[in-house]
């Protein structure tokens, strides 16, 4: 029988700067959501219209990870699909350690909540009998993406902002970092936060919180993740007493632009779902010598073996090949990769596609039930800050927005049917005061970062062993504590921070997972070990 293992994520200040509540600006809401992508902005749509609703985000409402998303988001529309084989696909993708529970509500209210982005208008492409078109991406064993051309994640995120932007009830701050949760008894109060640079803190005191901020891109150097994932929510999170799951499944998509100007762009999975195939530098096809479903098998396993294709090869690339579909076809669906690669001189409908994997999905984060739910009363995380189960190690493709909608939903639903209690507890000012002896030093934390990152990339990437994670753990302990107790300065200082911490808990879990599992491939531990290892690496700080 496999068991939660739960890990201690050692000791940590409990918040990150100095303050009393008694000399804070200071604003009430019944309902503050940190983050502006697909579920902080659908968690905001869902609640009553009645509630005090205030979304934060750190940089403009636009940068998130969610409008980066090409390919489009899993639901089982065709005839001959069902909930019941989404969710099939979902547990053989996630290699046993799914939350069965979460997927199934996944999966049972998918349907539901596309009807709802379809009447705020959002404009999915149709066939010529107007249904929703629906393409394939790996490890589905149907048709079951729905799309706006290569742009489905900008499609929804514009005209779920356009929609939220127009209600009275709805503030919405720009530039405003969460720096920590505000407790008091263990009970969420609001969250600490301040402007860009660090300098004015203001407290948002409200009954219920939820952590939409997104994932930990940021801990790689090669990532399709924008700036902005630094995994705050994750590490806020986890100063507040909250646990962090299954952080050591990182997800690398297997084909990523690799040009000598771009490295980080994405080549949706939907290309190979339209007939794509890899092919090495000798220009020869290799998937099939890996997985009987080719360039479809889950995504983890397509990943190691470019991966390994490379090593073979002595190359830093393989080629993704598209040429054979007619141009004017590739053209309309999509747009963006054409264009893109067109402007590095590549023609997609001609020319063999360079890729290589790169870092794109954090499925650990912090720990919820299948409410959105964590263990701090008042306090809930969604989407890919969150880890609810439904992913286990290895996301199925496409079900990334799909969790932001139907798990926001959840939440949203609960602000509204605890809305007279919620508006009981709102108004309340915590007293809470912060102070500790800090260093005043300057330290250099953009070079910090790149070494950080770079250390992430070499050793925490698709292929890990023992050494390479202790090599790892060694020089992220050295940053730990070159800023140790030192005074932070700068928002940047505290996303560092914030990265460190992260990257160490993804290293001990990933030194900790004696096998490998999912996107979790270990050289030394090449097997899966369902008989004697641990399901879910549960983290929480000081024991
Ligand atoms: C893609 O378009 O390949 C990305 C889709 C996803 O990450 O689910």
């Amino acid at each position: 029988m496999l068991e939660i293992k739960k890990a201690d994520a050692g000791t940590q200040d409990r918040y990150l700067v100095n303050f009393d509540t008694e000399n804070l600006p200071y604003e009430f809401f019944d309902l503050v959501i940190i983050g502006s992508g697909i579920a902080g902005v659908y968690t905001a749509l869902s609640a009553p219209r009645n509630a005090r609703i205030l979304i934060i985000t750190k940089e403009a409402i636009e940068v998130n990870n969610s409008v980066l998303a090409q390919g489009g988001i899993a639901v089982s529309l065709d005839q001959n699909d069902s909930p019941s084989l989404h969710f099939k696909d979902t547990l053989f993708a996630g290699a046993g350690l799914c939350d069965e529970n979460a997927v199934k509500a996944l999966v049972n209210e998918a349907t539901e909540n596309i009807a709802t982005l379809c009447l705020y208008g959002v404009n999915f492409d149709r066939d010529e009998g107007n249904r929703l078109s629906l393409t394939r991406e790996a490890a589905h064993s149907m048709n079951r993406i729905i799309h706006t051309g290569d742009a489905t994640g900008k499609e929804v995120c514009d005209t779920l902002v356009g929609a939220v932007s127009t209600l009275n009830n709805v503030t919405i701050r720009e530039q405003t970092f969460a720096i920590d949760i505000l407790t008091e008894n263990g009970e969420c109060k609001g969250v600490l936060t301040s402007n860009e640079e660090g300098t004015e803190l203001k407290a948002y005191y409200a009954p219920v919180l939820v952590c939409a901020s997104g994932g930990y891109g940021q801990l790689y150097s090669k990532t399709t993740n924008p700036e902005v994932a630094t995994g705050d929510g994750a590490a806020l999170a986890l100063r507040a007493g909250a646990e962090l799951m299954d952080l050591e499944f990182v997800q690398f998509h297997p084909t990523v632009l690799f040009h000598p100007d771009n490295q980080n762009f994405l080549i949706s999975e939907a290309v190979r779902g339209e007939g794509a195939v890899l092919r090495n530098n000798k220009g020869e096809r290799f998937m099939e010598k890996y997985h009987p479903m080719k360039e479809l098998a889950p995504r983890d396993v397509v990943s190691r073996a470019i991966f390994q294709e490379m090593q073979k090869t002595g190359s830093n690339h393989v080629f993704l090949d598209i040429a054979h579909k007619d141009k004017e076809f590739l053209r309309q669906r999509f747009p963006t990769i054409y264009n893109k690669c067109l402007s590095y001189g590549i023609d997609i409908a001609k020319d063999f596609i360079p890729v290589a994997p790169c870092q794109h999905y954090s499925m650990g984060g912090i720990r919820t039930d299948e409410w959105g739910r964590t263990r701090i009363l008042g306090f809930y995380a969604v989407g890919e800050a969150a880890c609810n189960g439904i992913h286990g190690a290895n996301r199925l493709a496409s079900n990334s927005l799909l969790e932001g909608l139907v798990f926001g939903r959840r939440i949203g639903r609960q602000v509204q049917e605890n809305l007279d209690e919620i508006k009981i507890r709102e108004g309340f000012k915590p007293r809470i005061r912060f102070v500790k002896e800090w260093v005043e030093r300057d330290i250099d934390y953009l070079s910090m970062k790149k070494k950080l990152q770079g250390i992430m990339t070499l050793n925490v990437g698709i292929i890990r062993n023992e050494e390479s994670l202790s090599e790892a753990m060694e020089i992220i302990s050295g940053l730990k504590s070159e800023i140790e107790g030192v005074k932070v300065v700068h928002t940047h200082h505290m996303e560092l921070i914030n990265m460190l911490t992260l990257a160490s808990l993804v290293v001990k879990a990933a030194i900790l997972r004696q096998e490998s599992r999912g996107a979790h491939y270990r050289t030394d531990y090449p097997a899966t070990d369902d008989q004697n290892w641990l399901k879910n690496l549960v983290f929480q700080a000081g024991g």
